[in-house]
């Protein structure tokens, strides 16, 4: 069953019912102000950091789903009604909720008020336009009354949840004429305030939330709304809010429109104050009148526009498959883009105060975003990196706003290291720019101690080497990408951290998926210490990278599949020894994506384990047989019920691996086979089961034990959007960026049929045609710009500015 539709002319996903199984949201903004916005106008926004620059509030853990949003309420006689429908939840005559590439329109009519809200973050200010516009299609005249609603946070939305008995007394704002500005805390610390406001005369406003709703209501039913007439409080303590009232008369046919603002507001430290206790309304009134008419917004929205259409231009692809198209030159870069912008902060699943900007997520998100922006990313790399110990260990996560690392969760995840080389030799193979590997980057933030990039890189990898166990492969430590494998923790009480608890850190543990990084993330540091000229140092990491691959084709080696790990007391987990748990998914899909068995056959049947052992109709699972039992030496894993995240969940991130190792064995039917089953485009058809958005990727599905199996989880931020797009751009489609220029060698099914495919990169541009002769996977020919050339990378030339590629497979 389906709850909407897919417009790709417009880039839009449109939802035709507000009752979705869960609320489906979008986000607004692309670098400092973001917004989340539900199919319901649910949502909040913040400025740079979620946690600590809250703009709004909204309530998780609270019934009914959604609460707090930006809500437009339309009074109508005695009807009131909300074009999102919720919070009133009137029904309505038609409703339709457009989510678009960085906004969302909502269109919907009652008792022949059409009202539609488009609303969306203008690139170049800090703030959010509601255009608004009300159309009357009846014969007679109407009087309507329009109110706004949004409730402010008190910018620490971590704080603004706990510590009551200071904010209740702290809440201060000021009003003039249509704007209100919220400006608590500014009188000290701050020195910066949020505004609320509106293109037209007011007749009414409210600032105290008791005022406007009343006692004992919620956003559902404001007895002020309802009353017809706002009080005009003036908030004090307790919990401000801005509302605004606007009586409306609408001959048949005619249409008004309204502009509404929600913006952040920074003033100098030097230019706070207008007047003693009066905020320097300066910049905010500067901003409002860069929006004031309607084609001021046309015009920000068409910028808005322009900016996307240049970003999806880079790599754009027209093949035989709309839902290839569909989820490749649209949806599955939009949420690339939505990754790297919030890493695993802000989401309906993620609160926004707990994990900030994850080390290993944002260097995975990276990848699947670096031929967006690669400015962006490079600065990406230079902040991720200077939160990097000196001894090549790394901060888990880091604050958005502050940059700095997150102590609490400490370093000890040894994965962490090697993803700074993975992120940094992408961004290098996309733009050549080697000049990155110079930059002096500190380490813990601590510029006394920086150094070249180039030598974070070379900690990373030695990080690994001089952190070995008894078999030779790397020590796990706190945890590997699996968070939730915690060999070194032997948590037995309620509340303590799975990850930081314990000795944590033990030098027996150890990760063979850990020994799969290392391969391939080795070797591609092996080809910058080439680029770099240092050719004794390449070769001592390739013989490094020859040990660990070794050891993994040994020690690694189950006999039909690759071991996960061993645990603390050197047990094999992911064995067929073992009770529960015995196959795992990740050392399978990453060690054979990084070659490894691949001339010993080990390769051929690891992925055959997979596919016997670990495949369902919705994906492939994590591991099988689901842990029935808490084994104290696995932890967190096997403390969810079977069949639910890292317990046999199917974990989509991990799939796309398994689908680039098919690939990496020249197996294009099943690569792709892979990639359709947790495919938003191809599970549309069975959202009332999948239940999350059906355009972008969740973080998990629930596996064949589970009771809701196929239902999917914690939708949007997850590194299979990043692992995804790597996937079916490089792997399957086959344009693959390496130092030297680019690389075009598909990988698809055998009935995939021709297919073309537009690339920026480095400054030129490939028109790529791929004929196919129904192979899988082989270039007999490349034909560049009329000349056959060997091989199938482009060599790269800055002369050149267009390629005509042909490329005939077979
Ligand atoms: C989550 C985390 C990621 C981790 C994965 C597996 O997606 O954000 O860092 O690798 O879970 O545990
Ligand atoms: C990851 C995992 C999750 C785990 C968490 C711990 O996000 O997906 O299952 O609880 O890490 O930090």
């Amino acid at each position: 069953m389906q709850y909407g539709f897919f417009d790709d002319k417009n880039r839009e996903y449109v939802i035709t019912t507000p009752k979705t199984p869960l609320p489906w949201i979008n986000y607004l903004g692309n670098k400092d102000f973001f917004s989340l916005v539900s199919n319901t106008c649910g949502g909040y926004s913040f400025y740079k950091d979620a946690k600590l620059l809250r703009l709004t509030r909204y309530r998780y853990n609270n019934v009914p789903y959604d609460n707090n949003g930006k809500y437009f309420y339309i009074k109508d006689g005695e009807t009131v009604w909300n074009p999102g429908w919720q919070p009133v939840k009137t029904e309505l005559d038609s409703y339709e909720c457009r989510h678009g590439i960085g906004y969302s329109k909502f269109t919907s009519v009652k008792n022949d008020v059409k009202a539609s809200v488009l609303t969306f973050v203008p690139m170049s200010d800090t703030c959010e336009i509601s255009h608004v516009e009300l159309t009357n299609n009846s014969s007679s005249e109407k009087k309507l009354q329009l109110f706004s609603y949004v409730e402010w946070c008190l910018w620490n939305a971590d704080d603004d949840m706990k510590n009551f008995q200071r904010n209740l007394s702290t809440g201060e704002v000021e009003i003039v004429d249509s704007t209100i500005f919220h400006k608590t805390e500014y009188r000290e610390r701050r020195n910066h305030y949020a505004i609320y406001s509106v293109n037209t005369k007011v007749d009414a406003v409210d600032t105290s939330r008791d005022a406007f709703l009343g006692a004992y209501n919620g956003p559902d039913h404001p007895d002020a709304v309802f009353a017809g007439k706002l009080t005009n409080s003036v908030a004090s303590g307790w919990s401000p809010i801005a509302a605004h009232q606007i009586d409306i008369t609408l001959a048949p046919g005619e249409t008004k429109t309204f502009n509404f603002i929600l913006g952040y507001v920074e003033n100098p430290e030097d230019q706070k104050w207008e007047s003693h206790g009066i905020i320097n309304k300066k910049p905010a009134n500067e901003m409002l009148a860069r929006y004031q008419s309607d084609a001021d917004v046309d015009k920000a929205f068409a910028e808005l526009s322009a900016y996307w259409d240049n970003l999806l231009s880079i790599y754009h692809v027209k093949s035989s498959n709309e839902k290839v198209d569909r989820m490749v030159n649209i949806w599955n870069q939009y949420q690339c883009m939505v990754t790297f912008n919030m890493s695993r902060s802000a989401s309906y699943y993620e609160s926004g105060i707990g994990r900030g900007m994850g080390f290993r997520d944002s260097c995975q998100d990276l990848l699947g975003f670096v031929h967006l922006i690669p400015d962006r990313a490079r600065e990406r790399i230079i902040d991720i990196a200077s939160t990097q110990f000196q001894d090549g260990s790394a901060y888990h996560q880091y604050q958005p706003l502050t940059k700095k690392g997150n102590s609490d969760i400490g370093s000890g995840f040894n994965d962490d290291p090697l993803w700074l080389i993975a992120g940094t030799s992408a961004y290098i193979r996309e733009t050549g720019d080697m000049s990155i590997l110079d930059e002096t980057v500190p380490f813990d933030n601590d510029m006394s101690v920086a150094t070249p990039l180039m030598n974070h890189l070379k900690r990373s990898f030695d990080y690994i080497v001089n952190h070995k166990g008894p078999h030779d492969l790397p020590l796990i430590g706190r945890a590997d990408w699996n968070d939730c494998l915690n060999l070194n923790c032997f948590s037995a009480h309620p509340g303590e951290s799975f990850q930081t608890f314990g000795p944590s850190e033990g030098p027996v543990a150890e990760s063979v998926f850990i020994a799969g990084m290392f391969v391939k993330y080795g070797e591609e540091y092996a080809q910058l210490c080439e680029l770099k000229g240092d050719s004794a140092e390449a070769e001592r990491a390739r013989a490094e990278v020859k040990k660990m691959y070794d050891a993994v084709c040994t020690a690694g080696w189950d006999g039909e599949w690759f071991v996960r790990a061993y645990d603390a007391h050197s047990n094999k987990v992911g064995s067929h020894e073992c009770k529960e748990g015995q196959i795992y998914i990740e050392p399978q899909g990453f060690c054979v994506l990084a070659g490894i068995g691949v001339k010993e056959g080990l390769a051929e049947k690891a992925l055959k384990s997979v596919k016997e052992r670990l495949d369902t109709k919705y994906g492939v699972m994590i591991l099988q047989p689901a842990y029935t039992e808490y084994h104290l030496e696995l932890g967190e894993v096997s403390s969810y019920p079977p069949g639910y995240k890292e317990n046999a969940g199917i974990f989509c991130h991990n799939n796309p691996w398994v689908s680039i190792a098919e690939t990496v064995l020249g197996h294009g039917d099943r690569a792709f086979e892979i990639y359709k089953k947790t495919c938003p485009a191809y599970v549309e058809e069975i959202s009332d089961i999948h239940c999350t958005e059906p355009y972008v990727y969740s973080q998990m599905v629930a596996g064949r034990d589970a009771k809701f199996f196929g239902q999917g989880k914690n939708s949007w931020l997850t590194g299979t959007a990043a692992w995804t797009f790597v996937n079916i751009s490089q792997y399957i489609l086959g344009i693959y960026p390496t130092h030297k220029g680019l690389s075009v060698d598909p990988c698809v099914p055998a009935g995939f049929g021709d297919f073309e495919l537009v690339r920026k990169y480095r400054g030129a541009t490939y028109n790529i045609s791929v004929k196919t002769n129904g192979a899988q996977k082989g270039i007999q020919k490349l034909i560049v710009n009329g000349n056959e050339i060997n091989g199938t990378v482009i060599p790269y030339d800055p002369s050149v500015k267009e390629y005509t590629v042909e490329a005939i497979m077979g």
